[in-house]
């Protein structure tokens, strides 16, 4: 049997195994593409077998073949299905209608290498496709930030799982992690929290560390992490959250705010702030501009508004918003965030992106069909995802019962590090089928899953590794099986012991089995 995870839809055990010899080479045929998936074959096996293979266009011993060059789906999606043959005489062979599949089958393909003098590949033939489109993990740097360095390891690990989306939550009240030329002193003044929350929010009265929180990703860096992330065809979705989770913002720019605080400063407690944007129409200048120099550094289709817990105290209570909403002719302050999203929406798709936000941005009248929907609140209790199916919307289901890998994962939890609540096992994160309690006539609305990474207790790169594999391995497993072919949670756990052995090679501090 294999120890792949995810595992993949069919795998056939061969004879034997097939080592490289030092003078092989890795073979490309078809677009570009597979040229560039083909490089980075040769640069993973470099430290993993000790050989330089050279690339070169043709067959060799190992031969990367893209039979098409098809365009993304209506969803921006490329077909990844792929099939991979390692044969003990012949070598190896990767084929797939797409680059996306190759790279898919190059992910597969690293786990079937057995260590050793000579490192030598399983034989077997493999045939693969996913049973979602969307396989992500999302990531929060603004509560604590994560060089880019370490961003673009977070990317190369969920790669490896044959995730698809990278989802970066780039600013929140606690910190604006992004430059923007055209609005210096979000980086500047946004980017610095001037202490840490010690301990729990929920503890009485609160403690600081006094230690200022600082890091912004240049737009070069962003690039580079782009850059990164596309050579595994891997997108990344960049989330601004608006018009709540504003206050870093708001601290830079105090007149597009509106709330409470007379000094305005980036947020130092954890929790919902009251302070919003004020939408007017300066304010929403604003955000387009914004989002114009964000379109320039994120080439993928999706952009995320967040729009998440956003109290509509502040619209209420004052003038300046009422008065906006008069002249929009808005009756209701809930009203105020749908029209943003509405117009935020329609020039996301001026510009040939779409928009996706935190399930909030339902509630309201306006939404446009195209927009996509990411549920976080707890499986369709509050929320109905077959209604918003039915009304057009592409669905990510990211809810906190299944996916929030910011919670504990283990009892008693008195004994792990601190985290935010609750408790996501990973044989529950592994029972997770986006599908469920879905219509069925809704289902080809869900473009899939992924897990969250809050990081208001997670400090450090070892933590981020231990809050995310092994759960991460169970959620990748879900995703790509899908239920009606997932595999039982003890033949996933057997292949686990395994593929610990590969994480912890890579310095992975991942929680014990
Ligand atoms: C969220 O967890 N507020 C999306």
């Amino acid at each position: 049997m294999h120890t792949i995870i995810p595992a993949p839809k069919s795998f056939e055990q061969g004879k034997g195994s097939f080592a490289p010899a030092p003078s092989a080479a890795i073979g490309w045929t078809g677009p570009a593409a597979a040229r560039d998936v083909a490089e980075l074959l040769a640069e993973y096996l470099r430290p993993a077998t000790g050989l330089a293979l050279p690339v070169r266009e043709g067959a060799a011993e190992i031969t990367l073949v893209q039979t098409g060059d098809p365009a993304p789906d209506a969803d921006g999606f490329l077909p990844e299905a792929y099939t991979l043959r390692v044969d003990a005489a012949s070598g190896i062979r990767i084929e797939a209608q797409s680059a996306a599949g190759l790279a898919r089958g190059v992910q597969t393909l690293r786990q079937l290498l057995v260590a050793g003098a000579p490192a030598a590949f399983i034989a077997c033939r493999v045939e693969d496709a996913p049973a979602f489109r969307w396989r992500g993990l999302h990531l929060d740097v603004s509560r604590h930030f994560f060089g880019a360095d370490d961003v673009c390891r977070f990317i190369e690990l969920l790669a490896q799982h044959r995730m698809n989306v990278f989802h970066w939550h780039l600013t929140d009240d606690q910190g604006w992690r992004v430059e923007i030329k055209r609005y210096p002193k979000l980086a500047e003044v946004g980017s610095v929290r001037a202490r840490t929350i010690v301990g729990h929010h929920s503890k009485w009265p609160h403690k600081w560390d006094d230690t200022p929180h600082c890091g912004f990703y240049t737009q070069d860096e962003i690039r580079r992490v782009v850059a990164f992330a596309a050579r595994r065809h891997v997108t990344v979705v960049p989330e601004i959250d608006m018009p709540g989770h504003m206050e870093a913002a708001i601290a830079a720019y105090p007149e597009i705010g509106v709330g409470y605080s007379p000094v305005k400063e980036v947020r130092d407690r954890w929790g919902i702030s009251k302070e919003v944007l004020s939408l007017d129409d300066e304010c929403v200048d604003f955000c387009k501009n914004v989002w114009s120099e964000m379109f320039d550094m994120f080439p993928g289709l999706y952009m995320h508004i967040g729009g998440d817990e956003a109290p509509t105290t502040a619209w209420e209570e004052s003038a300046k918003a009422q008065s906006t909403m008069a002249a929009r002719g808005l009756t209701s302050p809930r009203a105020m965030q749908s029209w943003f999203t509405a117009r935020m929406s329609e020039f996301f798709r001026d510009h040939g992106k779409r928009l996706i936000g935190w399930d909030e941005i339902l509630e309201g009248e306006e939404l446009d069909p195209s927009s996509a929907v990411m549920y976080w609140r707890s499986h369709h209790k509050e929320v109905d995802i077959s209604a918003a199916a039915k009304a057009g919307h592409k669905i990510v289901c990211a809810p906190t019962s299944f996916t929030y890998l910011d919670y504990y994962q283990a009892e008693p939890v008195s004994e792990e590090p601190l985290a935010i609540g609750g408790l996501l096992t990973l044989p529950h994160v592994f029972s997770f089928d986006p599908l469920e309690g879905i219509a069925p006539e809704a289902h080809s609305a869900v473009l899939g899953g992924q897990g969250q990474l809050w990081t208001e207790y997670i400090a450090t790169r070892d933590h981020l590794d231990y809050m995310t594999y092994p759960r991460a391995c169970a959620l990748a497993e879900t995703l790509w099986c899908g239920a009606a072919a997932h595999p039982r949670f003890s033949d996933f756990s057997a292949r686990l012991r395994t593929h610990a052995e590969r994480l912890a090679a890579q310095g992975v501090r991942f929680h014990p089995l």
